[in-house]
């Protein structure tokens, strides 16, 4: 224990002389790269500082993410990661050019201008310091609130149900703005689904000339920045992690600079609460600070010094559920930026790529219905196959979050029937493959979530070549259906699928490049011996 305590001190006298300010913004090198050149205080300051990480040419090489109004296309962070592969005429080229734009606009940084997400509409402005602000993009998608309060007199928490858009009434929500302009509210009240917009909690929005944010006027105040969200289904990481991608989204649109001291308000109507029991720990990538639950403030006034309302879950043609993405094209910037930002904040290592091997894993369900009845007999195939380190997980409740993304993330090739599980993709290293065994004629989800990612993706497609273990019926109405109901696959088949998707794994120049290093250092390691 003494050495180890030594130790310890060790590294913190080592990071304390050798930590730098950029590294307070906890970001991979690539994102703090962008985040500081697109800020001019920041590359100003590190432009002065001979110590900082970065070189005065990746400074000034104008690179920028995407969403920015005067970013064009070809310096945008994704202009090299968009591939899409669909022919065009020859003589033709300028096609392509079109097709990269067109998924750029849909799935990618251009997502935050389309539909007016990223505009400024400002309901209520003031320029004092401590009155009130709200600026709204279109249709209220995405709001930033500056000493604002809701009352949740309404709320009657005990008896209160999920999914409720009469929590905030008349005069239960409002400001001291120096200018008010409500039919500029009228306006962009016009989307009132759920996970669509702030139209349900702000439509009573008004001014008062002797609101202050205090305690005579609050029960509760956050001080903190705060982020209040609204969320989808906590259980269902496909849906859940829509919630991630767009409030990460919405920082950017926000200006954040990812700072953690931040608060959360899981603004759920359910008198439980959220609770969020499997992917909780996903949050300290946006927050240090522990959620609040709204029914928390059951009957309370709550002032908040500022607040972010993000983008939620399920607008039309919102990210990723219900988005429509360009035929052919894949690999969106904005998705490979949250991917990265998940693996550095929560610190999920990349202990790959092994020097001869692949690491191909296949992920099985406890679950009632789409298992894999012949996973041992594919399992022991992929064991004769050489080249490849094969595994099965099994991601269950009993596996830590933090746990399942690690063995993701050091996953070369994974395989997994359709399912929510196979959200898990999104956190595949850059270089890898996603094997959805069987999509159940589900076609596109996994898909184009696939494709947004960036990463290589099969189904299985003979249809003679699967078993159907009994018919299938939807548990509620009885109807046939092709997701209720287990499979097993012809092994010979099987084999040829990874195979193919193995080769890809190893052509990929991520791939390639990573192991080139992997191999020079095992090689100087020797020299040294
Ligand atoms: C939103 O941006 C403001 C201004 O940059 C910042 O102070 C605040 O922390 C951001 N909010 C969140 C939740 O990131
Ligand atoms: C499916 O597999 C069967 C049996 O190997 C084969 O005869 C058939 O041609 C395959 N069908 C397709 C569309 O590849």
């Amino acid at each position: 224990p003494i050495s180890r305590m030594r130790r310890l001190l060790f590294f913190l006298l080592i990071s304390i002389v050798f930590s730098h300010w950029t590294d307070d913004f906890d970001l991979p090198p690539e994102l703090l790269e962008y985040t500081i050149r697109n800020r001019p205080e920041l590359r100003e300051r590190c432009a002065k500082d001979p110590d900082c990480p970065i070189s005065s040419s990746a400074l000034s090489n104008g690179r920028c993410w995407g969403h920015e109004p005067s970013c064009p296309f070809e310096r945008s962070y994704s202009a090299d990661r968009i591939s899409c592969t669909l022919p065009v005429a020859q003589g033709q080229i300028q096609n392509r050019k079109v097709q990269h734009e067109h998924f750029f606009d849909q799935a990618d940084w251009g997502y935050l201008k389309g539909h007016g997400r990223s505009e400024k509409h400002e309901i209520c402005s003031s320029s004092e310091e401590d009155r009130t602000r709200l600026v709204c993009s279109r249709h209220l998608a995405h709001c930033t609130a500056e000493n604002i309060f809701f009352d949740f007199s309404n709320l009657n928490a005990k008896r209160s149900k999920r999914y409720r858009d009469d929590v905030i009434q008349q005069g239960q929500v409002g400001g001291n703005c120096e200018t008010f302009n409500k039919k500029l509210l009228e306006t962009h009240t016009d989307r009132q689904s759920y996970l669509q917009s702030w139209g349900a909690e702000l439509k009573h929005f008004e001014s008062s000339s002797e609101f202050v944010v205090h305690d005579e006027h609050c029960d509760v105040i956050f001080e903190r920045p705060t982020i209040v969200i609204k969320l989808d289904a906590s259980i269902n990481m496909f849906h859940h992690f829509c919630d991630f991608i767009n409030l990460y989204a919405s920082q950017h649109i926000n200006g954040s600079l990812f700072d953690t001291d931040v608060d959360v308000l899981w603004w759920d109507t359910f008198s439980n609460g959220f609770i969020d029991p499997y992917f909780k720990a996903a949050w300290s990538a946006f927050s240090q600070n522990p959620p609040v639950e709204l029914i928390a403030l059951d009957g309370k006034r709550v002032c908040f010094r500022k607040a972010l309302l993000p983008l939620l879950a399920r607008q039309r043609y919102g990210m990723y559920y219900n988005m429509p993405m360009t035929d052919g094209c894949a690999g969106s910037g904005l998705m490979h930026a949250f991917a990265h930002h998940i693996f550095h904040r929560l610190r999920v290592p990349q202990r790959g790529p092994l020097v001869d091997k692949v690491r191909v894993t296949i992920l099985s369900r406890s679950t009632q219905h789409r298992r894999i009845m012949n996973e041992k007999e594919l399992m022991a195939r992929l064991k004769s196959m050489d080249g490849i380190e094969a595994r099965i997980v099994d991601y269950n409740g009993k596996v830590p979050f933090l746990d399942q993304l690690e063995s993701t993330h050091n996953s070369d090739v994974f395989i997994g029937m359709h399912g929510s599980g196979l959200t898990h993709l999104l956190f595949l290293p850059d270089w890898a493959a996603i094997f959805e065994i069987y999509n159940c004629e589900d076609e596109s989800c996994y898909y184009d979530l696939a494709r947004l990612r960036g990463v290589r993706y099969k189904t299985w497609s003979n249809m003679t070549l699967l078993t159907r273990h009994g018919e299938g019926r939807h548990p509620h109405n009885g109807t046939p259906h092709a997701k209720f109901t287990d499979y097993s696959f012809d092994v010979d088949e099987f084999e040829r699928i990874v195979s193919q998707l193995v080769e890809y794994v190893k052509r990929h120049p991520q791939f390639v490049e990573a192991r080139r290093k992997l191999r020079r250092r095992n090689n100087e390691g020797r020299e040294d011996l």
